[in-house]
C-alpha cells in the first residue's frame, strides 16, 4: 500500500481530492466509488470548491457509492442518498441519472444486490474507489468475518458499528439494523483505491490493516493485496505506524 501522510484532516482531504480531481481530468467519462461518513466530508467539500472555480467538471462522472441502511427512505437525513445529495451531488454538475446508491427501500433485496452489481459492470467498472475505515476495519458495511469473495449484499450490522453510528439518530429503535454494501470483491475489482483515515481513534485499526495480517476478521486487511491502493491520513492517523 502506498501511504500520503497528511499534516491534519484539511490537508489529508486536500491530498485526498488531488487525486480525484486528477481522476477525472485524466478521464473525464469515469467511474468513481464513493463513501459516507464522517471522513469524506471535507474532500467533498474541496472537490465542491475546484468544482466552483471552475477547475473541474463532472458532467461525465458516474458514481457509485458503498453502501445504504435499508429501510430508510431517500428523503431520511440520515440515509447516505441525503448524504450525497447535501455534500456533493446538490453542489456540483454530476447528472442526477449517473449517481448510483442501493435502494434502501428495494422490495426484493436479492434483486436488489444483483441488479447493483449488473450496474457497475455496464458502466465498465469503478476507476478509483475511496474508503473510510471503520473502527473494527470495517469497509463499506463489511463486517468482520465476511467472505472476502462477496459481491453486494444485504448485512445484519454489528453491536460496534451500531454504536458508533447511534449519535445519528434520534432513538435506538429509529436506527436500521441492515444496510446494502457493495462487497470486498467489488472493492478489489476497483482499479484504484483511496483508503482514507483521520484522528488518532483510528490509528490501531489503521496499523492493523496496513500491516497486520491478512484475515477477514479485519475486512480492510485484503487492501494489502491490491495493486493500486493509498491510504491517504493525517499525522494522527498514521501515529502508531512506522514508514
Ligand atoms: C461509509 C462506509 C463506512 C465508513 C466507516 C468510517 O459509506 O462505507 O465504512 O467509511 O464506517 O466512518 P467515519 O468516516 O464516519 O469514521
Amino acid at each position: 500500500m502506498k501511504v500520503i501522510q497528511a499534516a491534519d484532516y484539511d490537508d489529508m482531504s486536500r491530498k485526498a481530492a488531488n487525486l480525484i480531481s486528477a481522476q477525472i481530468i485524466m478521464k473525464p467519462r469515469c467511474v468513481l466509488g464513493l463513501a459516507t461518513g464522517s471522513t469524506p466530508v471535507g474532500v467533498y467539500r474541496q472537490l465542491t470548491e475546484w468544482y466552483r472555480k471552475g477547475d473541474l467538471d463532472f458532467s461525465e462522472v458516474t458514481t457509485f457509492n458503498l453502501d445504504e441502511y435499508r429501510g430508510l427512505e431517500r428523503s431520511h437525513p440520515q440515509s447516505y442518498y441525503y448524504f450525497m445529495k447535501e455534500h456533493l451531488f446538490s453542489k456540483v454538475n454530476i447528472v442526477a441519472g449517473r449517481t448510483n446508491i442501493p435502494d434502501g427501500m428495494a422490495q426484493n433485496p436479492e434483486f436488489a444486490c444483483k441488479d447493483y452489481n449488473d450496474r457497475i459492470e455496464r458502466a465498465g467498472g469503478i476507476d478509483l474507489q475511496l474508503l473510510g475505515i471503520g473502527h473494527n476495519g470495517h469497509i463499506g458495511f463489511n463486517e468482520p468475518g465476511t467472505a472476502f469473495e462477496a459481491m453486494t449484499h444485504l448485512v445484519e450490522l454489528t453491536e460496534s458499528t451500531l454504536q458508533a453510528n447511534r449519535r445519528f439518530f434520534s432513538s435506538e429503535e429509529e436506527m436500521p439494523r441492515q444496510a446494502y454494501t457493495m462487497g470486498i470483491k467489488n472493492i478489489m475489482l476497483a482499479k484504484k483505491i483511496i483508503i482514507l483515515a483521520s484522528g488518532r481513534d483510528k490509528a490501531a485499526i489503521l496499523k492493523e490493516a496496513m500491516e497486520g495480517s491478512i484475515s477477514p476478521k479485519v475486512q480492510a486487511s485484503i487492501l494489502q493485496l491490491h495493486n493500486d491502493a493509498t491510504v491517504v491520513a493525517d499525522r494522527e492517523a498514521l501515529s502508531l505506524w512506522k514508514p
